[in-house]
């Protein structure tokens, strides 16, 4: 149980923190972290969603110690601390989602699909209210370490289309061991997307920093924060004490 996958619960979690938020639709205002909706069937059951319960049920123990925290809050505040724990930049995070009935869980679809082109990554993050900067922020990296190498590889390698009966897919001309999806492909195809992988490929920090803000921004689409400063403060003084002791009793992570 204490381990999981390529070794860490971590990116699992952060994966969990991201397709809660993700579902955030800014028209109608449905969606997005507040809700934990993703507890419930039909959302629970959504392709994008499929080996996601082993984070719900790993963050299980810790929702029992502590019954007052939101799911809402917890996934997120999990995601957070699981960036931080892989390597990454200092989050800051906020209090205050409330949970909902299963009638709030969106449709399916709302999610990206990683066969897809940069319109499709357009529709769905201009969705929730990102921009081609933000679009290429918050993306995934290297199995249990957050560094900047996926952008590094993405710009510097070249990649050919992999020859195989499956989805499509690319691969590296060096070593043709790394993989990359269309969805991927799309960042350094596109103009308005490409020069920020340049920017990440080549400054660390600025991924860094980037990335924090994109992903503080999208666990808090939709979320009507009440804005009680002190409850943030014991809530963060929490972060720091108790849920993180109580993460890694569960081996998520190590103190
Ligand atoms: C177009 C957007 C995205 C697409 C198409 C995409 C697609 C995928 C796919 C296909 C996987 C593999 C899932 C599996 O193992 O079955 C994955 C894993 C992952 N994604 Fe994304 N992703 C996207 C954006 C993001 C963002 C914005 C984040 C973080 C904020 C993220 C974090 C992760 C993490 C941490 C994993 C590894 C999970 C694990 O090891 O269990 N992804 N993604």
């Amino acid at each position: 149980m204490d381990e999981y996958d390529d070794g860490s619960y971590g990116p699992v979690v952060l994966r969990l923190s991201w397709h809660a938020s993700g579902t955030y639709d800014k028209t109608t205002g449905t969606g997005g972290s507040n809700g934990a909706t993703m507890r419930f069937a039909p959302e629970s059951n959504h392709g994008a969603n499929l080996g996601l319960v082993n984070a719900r049920d790993f963050l299980e123990p810790v929702k029992k110690m502590f019954p007052w925290i939101s799911y809402s809050d917890l996934w997120n505040l999990a995601g957070v601390t699981a960036v931080q724990e892989l390597g990454g930049p200092t989050v800051p995070w906020r209090p205050g989602r409330q949970d909902a009935e299963s009638t709030a869980c969106t449709p399916d679809g709302r999610l990206p699909n990683a066969a897809k082109g940069p319109s499709h990554l357009r529709d769905i993050f201009y969705r929730m209210g990102f921009d081609d900067r933000e679009i290429v922020g918050p993306w995934d990296f290297s199995p249990t370490v957050f560094t900047n190498e996926f952008f590094r590889l993405l710009f510097e390698e070249e990649w050919l289309k992999r020859e195989w009966d499956g989805p499509l897919q690319y691969t590296d001309k060096t070593t043709k061991t790394l993989m990359m999806l269309p969805t991927d492909m799309a960042l350094v195809e596109d103009d308005g997307f490409r020069p920020h992988v340049e920017r990440y490929a080549k400054d660390s920090d600025v991924f860094f920093q980037e990335f924090a803000d994109a992903y503080v921004k999208l666990l808090e689409l939709g979320v009507p924060f009440k804005g009680d400063g002190r409850l943030s403060l014991i809530y963060r003084l929490l972060q720091g004490v108790v849920v993180r002791f109580s993460f890694a009793r569960h081996g998520f992570i190590a103190i």
